[in-house]
């Protein structure tokens, strides 16, 4: 049967979208905010680590090997030898693998959800058996719970700072609540990133998601993988530029999300960014990402590896239409927090991270 997307509010099946009967988020209502960033919270954490079999089944697996690439690209492109990374939001450590190739020399984690911070304590541990490590990773790391778009992270991680990189994939949109989360997000990010530290992240591409929702004839869009629905206090279908948090939507993805999300204009993105001393060294579509690192030899060759387009030998297997059309949805970007990188600076404070991880380790903050 072919999954398709709501068009129809009174659908009563578990994965519509509910219609919302709050009002549009007003700066600062704290308790409506709350309420949401729960519920992402609550989404993640009960997605379970997934077997090797399990994951080739997915629906959207191309799709992940695709964003498992764009990933890639993003670290070794900026990643060097014996770097310390904070990674925002880092879910069950994905990309543990992709930091441990870049041989970086410290790795933070943080993320809001209990379950996923456990999944990624036993990957990192190498624990978890339908993860295929081989190895031990090379590098001390610290996982930490928590919000990040609420905490005063420079607090938390005074010790551990400045860090070389910092980096958030698929996740910066759910900073977007409100104006004082969003500013939290950056804030943080600035005050722990050293000068001439990057910021690499991937988020939904907001320009793609308003052109669809205005070319679509209700308020939902979407194919046979994913949809996004926006509530009827948005039926104008315009956005006004005062006010650019918490312009909120559902977002259902097969086999990854089923949660609101928030639109980030990427204009006042990269205004705010400038008030944090993060200037934009680029931002691309992941549509115009792909085009552009597969003309480069070692890319291609990633690609072929990772297998999103198949292996260019015995698997044709490739990334579906309604697969293709859900990468681009999404963008990719890179900032740089400014001035000059200073070389004598070497962090010596790095004896908190861990080469294995215990459930004790794991700090929560709040
Ligand atoms: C789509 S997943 C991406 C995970 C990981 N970055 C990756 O690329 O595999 C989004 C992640 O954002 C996390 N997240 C959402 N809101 C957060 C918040 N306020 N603070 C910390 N993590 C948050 C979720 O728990 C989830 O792990």
């Amino acid at each position: 049967m072919k999954r398709g997307y709501p068009d129809s509010p009174s659908n009563s099946s578990g994965s519509v979208p509910p219609k919302s009967r709050l009002k549009y988020t007003p700066e600062g209502d704290q308790h409506f905010s709350e309420d949401f960033v729960q519920r992402v919270a609550d989404h993640y954490s009960a997605r379970t680590n997934q077997t090797l079999e399990e994951r080739e089944a997915s629906p959207i697996i191309h799709l992940k090997k695709l964003n498992n690439w764009i990933k890639s690209v993003l670290v070794q492109l900026y990643a060097r030898r014996g770097d310390a990374v904070l990674d925002l939001a880092c879910g069950k450590g994905g990309d543990l693998i992709k930091w441990d190739k870049a041989k970086i020399g410290y790795y933070v984690g943080i993320d809001i959800a209990e379950g996923s911070i456990e999944d990624c304590r036993t990957r990192y541990n190498g624990d978890a058996d339908h993860h295929q490590r081989r190895k031990k990773f090379t590098f001390p790391a610290r996982l930490i719970c928590g919000d990040c778009y609420e905490v005063r992270l420079d607090k938390v991680l005074a010790d551990d700072a400045p860090f070389d990189i910092c980096s958030c994939q698929f996740a910066l949109h759910y900073s977007w609540s409100t104006e004082a989360r969003a500013r939290r997000a950056l804030a943080n990010v600035s005050a722990l990133l050293r000068p001439g530290g990057t910021f690499i992240g991937t988020m939904p591409d907001a320009n793609v998601i308003v052109k669809k929702l205005r070319q679509a004839e209700g308020m939902a869009f979407g194919n046979t993988v994913y949809w996004i629905r926006f509530d009827d206090e948005f039926s104008e279908k315009k956005f006004k530029s005062s006010s650019p948090f918490g312009i909120k939507y559902k977002f259902h993805l097969e086999d990854a999300v089923d949660c609101p999300e928030w639109i980030v204009p990427f204009n006042v993105f990269k205004a705010l960014a400038e008030e944090y001393d993060l200037e934009l060294v680029f931002v691309k579509n992941s549509h115009e990402f792909v085009h552009e690192y597969l003309k480069k030899p070692e890319y291609i060759d990633l690609m072929r590896r990772l297998g999103a387009l198949g292996d260019g030998n015995q698997d044709q297997s490739t990334l579906s239409p309604d697969e293709w059309e859900v990468a681009y949805l999404y963008l990719a970007f890179v900032l740089r927090k400014r001035g000059q990188p200073d070389r004598t600076q070497v962090n010596s404070k790095r004896d908190k991270g861990k080469m294995h991880i215990s459930k004790e380790d794991i700090m929560y903050v709040q």
